[in-house]
């Protein structure tokens, strides 16, 4: 892929475009920001980290929408990040607005691009971009599940005392408080993680990694998580800079699976060239269903908060 845009240079934006730049996922890194010469200044910085880490990305800021015209990617990062005590669901209203005019920016401006969204409530914001856009679905999908896996992950890490490299875990549903991690389907290279832990200690790390971002932001107190959140975002987009067809739980609009439509959340999908280019169904037990109902239930009700807020 030649270009990324990512819109928002804030703590995501940019440790997204550092990730990219490094890893030179990418031929040139466009960072767009609303505020007067942020983004020139966060890609600078960025650029002069090339010596160390020997990359030739491009990395340039604008205050212009037109600057990500190429790109085949726009990631959405901009809006504001909620603060302690608030759950992601209350930063709606606000996020929506800023959004709206990002998605009419990208209309214009990448009309071809896919879309990845960041800013939260994800979930509902993937499903305003497929609603504003009325772009295919695999162009337009979110992340969460990635980051909210890594936490899971690092969580069986810190309990076990394997290496991370050798864990996969799968977190499903909205990016809230329901959110859905899977530990049947966790292992360390292969063997399930209820081999080395007890049905208590696989309880703790569910709930921690449902409550993961809030931890952070508790310890930080004036900033969400932005590491693990941008190494999760620069981790899609190399999946489909290099059509690798990564199989890997994204925020995707659902149209029948899982029995349910008009709505985005958190599902395993394949991720290549196109972007999302096939949502996975999973075979539930009945608890895992109950969960995942409960989730989309979460999800469904901001859906319409937004529709009867605009309708
Ligand atoms: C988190 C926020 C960014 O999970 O949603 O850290």
């Amino acid at each position: 892929m030649k270009k990324v845009a990512i819109v928002g240079a804030g703590r995501v934006g940019e440790t997204t475009a550092q990730f990219l730049a490094e890893q030179e996922i990418c031929q040139e890194v466009v960072l767009i920001d609303i505020r007067e010469d942020a983004p020139q200044g966060v890609a600078l910085d960025i650029l002069q980290t090339s010596p160390f880490f020997r990359f030739d990305t491009r990395v340039v800021g604008s205050n212009d929408p037109a600057a990500m015209a190429g790109a085949g990617l726009v990631v959405i990062t901009a809006g504001v990040p909620r603060k302690p005590g608030m759950s992601r669901s209350d930063v709606l209203e606000t996020n929506v607005a800023i959004i709206d005019g990002i998605l009419d920016d990208v209309m214009r401006h990448a009309p071809d691009a896919r879309i990845l969204m960041v800013t939260n409530p994800v979930d509902v914001l993937t499903w305003r971009a497929w609603q504003r856009t009325g772009w295919p679905r695999e162009r337009v999908f979110g992340q969460a599940g990635v980051l909210d896996a890594s936490r899971m992950a690092t969580f069986i890490a810190m309990a076990t005392g394997f290496s991370t490299r050798d864990i996969t875990t799968i977190v499903l549903g909205g990016h809230g408080d329901s959110m859905v991690p899977l530990p049947r389907f966790c292992t360390v290279n292969g063997v399930p993680v209820s081999h080395f832990l007890d049905q208590s200690q696989i309880r703790d790390i569910i709930q921690r990694t449902r409550d993961g971002g809030a931890e952070i932001l508790a310890l930080r107190k004036n900033s969400s998580a932005y590491d693990a959140p941008g190494a999760s975002v620069a981790a899609m987009v190399d999946a489909i800079a290099h059509d690798r067809r990564r199989l890997l739980p994204c925020v995707a609009i659902l149209d029948g699976e899982y029995g349910l439509t008009d709505i985005a959340m958190g599902v395993p999908c394949v991720l290549d060239h196109r972007g999302v280019s096939r949502v996975v169904e999973l075979e539930l037990t009945e608890e895992e269903r109950g969960w995942f109902a409960e989730s989309a239930a979460a999800v469904a009700a901001d859906i319409g908060r937004l529709k009867a807020g605009s309708g």
